[in-house]
C-alpha cells in the first residue's frame, strides 16, 4: 500500500461516518441534509448533523453539532485530528465559515479536511480552510 492509499483510506471511513450522521438530519426548512464527523486524537470518532429551527437563525450546522458532542461525551481536553463533511444533496459541502471559527479552537492546524466540492472530493489542512482565525491570545 502506498502513502496515499494508506491515508485515503481511513478517510474514506470517516466520510462514510459523516454520510450516515447527515441520515439524521432535522432540516425541514432547507432540506439541506448534513453530516460531519470528527477523528479524534483519542481515537474515538464523533458525529453530528444540521439541526434547523423555525427561527432560522437558531439553526446549529453539523459540524458545531458533532463538536459540541465532542466536547459533551470527552471534555474540553479533545483534539480534532481529521474531519469529514458531506449532504445528501449532491452539493458542495466546505464547512461554513462560523464553523471554521468554533472548530478552530480544538483542530490541529494540520487535521486534514475532506468534503465534496466541485463534483468531486477535495481535501484540505484544516489551516488553509481556516489561516487567521480570530484568537484573543494574538499579538
Ligand atoms: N449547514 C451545515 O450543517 N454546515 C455548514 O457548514 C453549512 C450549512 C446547514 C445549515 C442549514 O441547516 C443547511 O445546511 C442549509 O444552510
Amino acid at each position: 500500500m502506498n502513502t496515499e492509499t494508506e491515508l485515503a483510506a481511513p478517510m474514506d471511513a470517516l466520510f462514510e461516518e459523516a454520510r450516515k450522521a447527515a441520515e439524521n438530519s432535522y432540516s425541514p426548512y432547507s432540506k439541506f441534509k448534513v453530516g460531519a464527523a470528527l477523528r479524534l486524537t483519542n481515537g474515538e470518532i464523533v458525529t453530528g448533523t444540521n439541526v434547523e429551527n423555525t427561527s432560522f437563525g437558531l439553526t446549529i450546522c453539523a459540524e458545531r453539532s458533532a463538536l459540541v458532542q465532542a466536547v459533551s461525551r470527552f471534555g474540553p481536553g479533545i483534539r480534532v485530528e481529521a474531519i469529514a463533511v458531506t449532504n445528501l444533496n449532491e452539493s458542495a459541502s466546505p464547512p461554513c465559515g462560523a464553523c471554521r471559527q468554533v472548530l478552530a479552537e480544538f483542530v490541529l492546524p494540520d487535521a486534514p479536511v475532506v468534503f465534496p466540492f466541485a463534483g468531486g472530493m477535495r481535501t484540505m489542512a484544516f489551516s488553509e480552510l481556516m489561516p487567521v482565525a480570530f484568537d484573543m491570545k494574538l499579538k
